[in-house]
Parts: structure tokens; sequence; C-alpha cells
């Protein structure tokens, strides 16, 4: 089943605006409570608007602290990269300290990176706000179809269907265990999976979100789920 705070929005201006505002809102109050934002970011094209969007607010942004859920294992300059894209998205645009923006080195290979990054969040849990893309197969992070939920809190993913085939991902506990988590599905390809996720299959999407996750999703992503248009 889709988590129950989930909304429609008509478009994906539409979507990265409601994004944009729920990430400054949970900013702000982490800060308030523990003094950090611990920001854990999606992959992938659906979530640029929103970055793009973010580095035109005003924030706290000494407090933020940025993490990836998962990373392509490519040059760490390589544009395929989602910390590269980040990056150029907002994040060169804002004024984080660059030692706490925590690439995952998935340049070293992904069992090296796995392990340097699992310790590094290791004592930095629950991270506040861990943001998720999914595919058109219901994948999320580097977590596709089939992969299974071992202990690690951070994994090497070998054959990824959706290249490159090596990445390194944050596991499906990791993910689930974010304090929020903040789900970002745009676009009419990803609307059979948003439906099957409604109808219960246990795709690595619904595997990876928690029950209190928030779902935004486009028009056109929602259609098949058959869910209540109430546009927001
Ligand atoms: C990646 C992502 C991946 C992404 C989905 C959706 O590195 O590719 O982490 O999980 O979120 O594939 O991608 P789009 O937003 O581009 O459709």
């Amino acid at each position: 089943m889709l988590p129950v705070d989930t909304r429609i929005l008509a478009d994906p201006e539409a979507l990265a605006t409601t994004a944009c505002r729920l990430i400054g809102d949970a900013a702000q109050e982490a800060i308030r409570q523990r003094g950090v934002f611990r920001l854990v970011l999606a992959g992938g094209n659906t979530p640029n608007r929103t970055y793009q969007r973010l580095a035109t607010t005003r924030q706290q942004w000494a407090a933020w602290e940025i993490y990836w859920g998962d990373e392509r294992c490519l040059p760490a300059d390589h544009p395929q990269r989602n910390s590269d894209q980040a990056q150029r998205a907002w994040l060169a645009e804002v004024p984080i300290p660059p030692g706490q923006i925590h690439p995952i080195p998935a340049e070293r290979g992904g069992a090296a990176a796995a392990a340097i990054y699992a310790r590094l969040i290791g004592d930095r849990q629950p991270l506040d706000l861990v943001l998720l893309g999914m595919g058109e197969d219901g994948h999320t992070a580097g977590l596709f179809p089939g992969a299974a939920d071992d202990s690690a809190a951070v994994i090497a993913v070998h054959d990824a269907p959706k290249p490159p085939a090596e990445r390194v991902s944050l596991n499906f506990h990791t993910l689930g265990a974010g304090r929020q988590q903040l789900v970002l599905v745009s676009g009419a390809e990803k609307a059979a999976a948003v439906a099957a996720w409604q109808q219960g299959e246990q795709l690595p999407i619904a595997r990876a979100t928690s029950s209190h996750a928030c779902l935004l999703l486009d028009a056109p992503a929602s259609h098949s789920a058959g869910l209540a248009t109430s546009l927001i």
C-alpha cells in the first residue's frame, strides 16, 4: 500500500515546490531540536527541479549535512554521478561547509566505498530526512527488484539493470530508519509501478519506505493507482 501521506500534485513544477517546502520545514525543525539537519539525497533526474528550487531559498545552511542514498561507481567528477549532479543543481550555489557534504566514494569501487560509508553514517543515525526516487520497475536508490536485505547498512551492487551496473547503496533498513522520508515520483512511465505498490506488491520502494513516509506524485504518475485525484 502507498503511504498514508500520499499527495498528488498537478505537475513536476508543483511537485518540486511542495518538496522544497517540506525539506525546508524538516530542516528548521531538526536544527531547532538538534542544531543539525542531516539530509540524504536521491539520485536520478526527478529530484533535480527540487534541488534547483532549494538553491533559491534562504536556509541555515551552516547546519546542513548532506549524504547520498546511492551512487554510481564512476569517477568522482563524472557528470553521471549523483554527487556531481547535485553539485551542479544546487550544492555549488549554497554555503554548506564543504566538510559537511559527504559523497559516497564510489570511485573507489563498490565494496570499499560501502565499507567507508557505513562507518561514516554509523554514528550519525537516525538521519533526519531521506529523499527517495523510484524507477519504472519500482527500484529505489540502488535497490532493484530481487535485492536481498542483509544486515549491512550500505551495500555494493554489481548487477543493476539501470546503467551503470556497479553502484553503492544504503540498504533498505538504513533508508527506512530515517526520521522522515520524502518520496518523489513523477511521470506516466512510473504509473504502473505506483499501481503495483498500491496493490501491495513488495517492490524495493515499498520495502525501503516507512509507514510515516510522505509520497509526492504528479498526476501522470498517479493515474493508474485508482487514487482520489484530489490535486494539492
Ligand atoms: C539513480 C537513483 C535511482 C533513481 C530512479 C529514478 O542513481 O539512478 O538513485 O534509484 O532514483 O532510477 O530515476 P529518475 O528520477 O531519473 O526517473
